[in-house]
């Protein structure tokens, strides 16, 4: 079935060069999602070598966990392996028809990044974001193609969420989105088109979900009890789980955004901001699995 406000397939562009901005956990988790589905050379790029390498550690240790879960074969472990590369030269671009950023969340920052990629790529090479609740025309405001540029919305974890919001900007045109709907179904992902608002639609009524919940924990109901509150609802994780899958930083900042576009409807929480400095909510054990609160977090709030 062809997705609400998809323009004609026969419009996309093909990707044979995938160029990743950023090698965060994030980037790195899609750029393994490209490299495996699209079967495409997918370069990676950061600020330093340093965070170049780690993203890179991460995929071939993603690469060697599907090798020994048998999800794929040693050929193509290597296969993969030998299509990923690293640079820090933005000329290793120049060949990429699709460029995807996943770099800190500010503005100003996202728009150099991609005044200065667009120097080094086609006219016609798409280029998407991966924000989770800035303006994705903004971002493109210092483009002098403006036309190419989509955002491509994943979510936490990325090889198990099934959605991708695509972003369509007022300035978007038809073959950049069907490209962009193309690529999200060879990712076997569901794609949706969304409006350029505050957090598409997903990240505006998680943070309604995520701001309530620290709201009330902010008006004196301790943590435990807010949580416990929530289970019976049967949603895969609790409210601060889910910010601690997303990163208490990034957590904050859409709770912001939020804020700063909604000031009436949505709260900012001091709380949640200290909470990010102090790095986490939960206890866990050595398997990742939560054993309690934190002592240090719950003096926070
Ligand atoms: N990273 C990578 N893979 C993970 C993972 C993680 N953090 N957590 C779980 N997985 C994988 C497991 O390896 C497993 O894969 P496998 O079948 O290939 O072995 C699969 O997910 C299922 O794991 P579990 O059996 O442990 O599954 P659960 O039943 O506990 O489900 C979950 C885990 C799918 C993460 C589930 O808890 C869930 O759906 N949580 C909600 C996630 C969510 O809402 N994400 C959206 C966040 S918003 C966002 O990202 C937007 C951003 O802009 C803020």
């Amino acid at each position: 079935k062809k997705p609400a406000g998809a323009p004609d397939k026969a419009l996309a562009k093909p990707v044979t060069k995938v160029g990743v901005i950023g090698a965060g956990l994030m980037a790195s988790q899609f750029a393994l999602l490209f490299v495996r589905r699209l079967k495409v050379p997918v370069v990676i790029t950061d600020l330093d070598q340093g965070r170049v390498d780690k993203g890179l550690d991460y995929i071939r240790t993603e690469i060697a966990s599907l090798l020994e879960k048998k999800r794929i074969s040693p050929d193509e472990a290597n296969r993969l392996n030998a299509l990923v590369t690293g640079t820090t030269d933005k000329a290793d671009f120049a060949d990429c028809d699709w460029v995807i950023e996943a770099v800190f969340e500010e503005l100003g920052v996202k728009q150099d990044v991609f005044a200065d990629v667009e120097k080094h790529v086609s006219d016609t090479a798409v280029l998407a974001t991966n924000t989770s609740s800035l303006s994705v025309e903004q971002i493109g405001a210092k483009l002098a193609h403006p036309e190419r540029l989509v955002g491509f919305h994943f979510f936490n974890p990325v090889a198990v969420m099934p959605l991708i919001e695509v972003v369509k900007t007022p300035k978007t045109d038809d073959a950049t989105l069907s490209t962009a709907m193309v690529t999200a179904a060879a990712l076997y992902k569901n794609a949706v088109i969304t409006a350029d608002t505050p957090g598409f639609v997903v990240n505006r009524i998680l943070a309604k979900l995520l701001g309530e919940a620290m709201h009330a924990v902010d008006s004196g109901t301790p943590f435990e009890v807010v949580n416990e509150s929530i289970k019976p609802f049967g949603l895969p994780m609790t409210p601060f789980e889910l910010l601690e899958l997303v990163g208490l930083t990034v957590g904050a900042h859409v709770l912001d955004t939020h804020h700063a576009a909604f000031p009436d409807r949505f709260f900012e929480s001091e709380n949640l901001h200290r909470l990010a400095e102090h790095g986490k909510i939960f206890d866990r054990d050595g398997k990742g699995r939560i054993t309690g609160f934190d002592k240090k977090a719950v003096e926070i709030v």
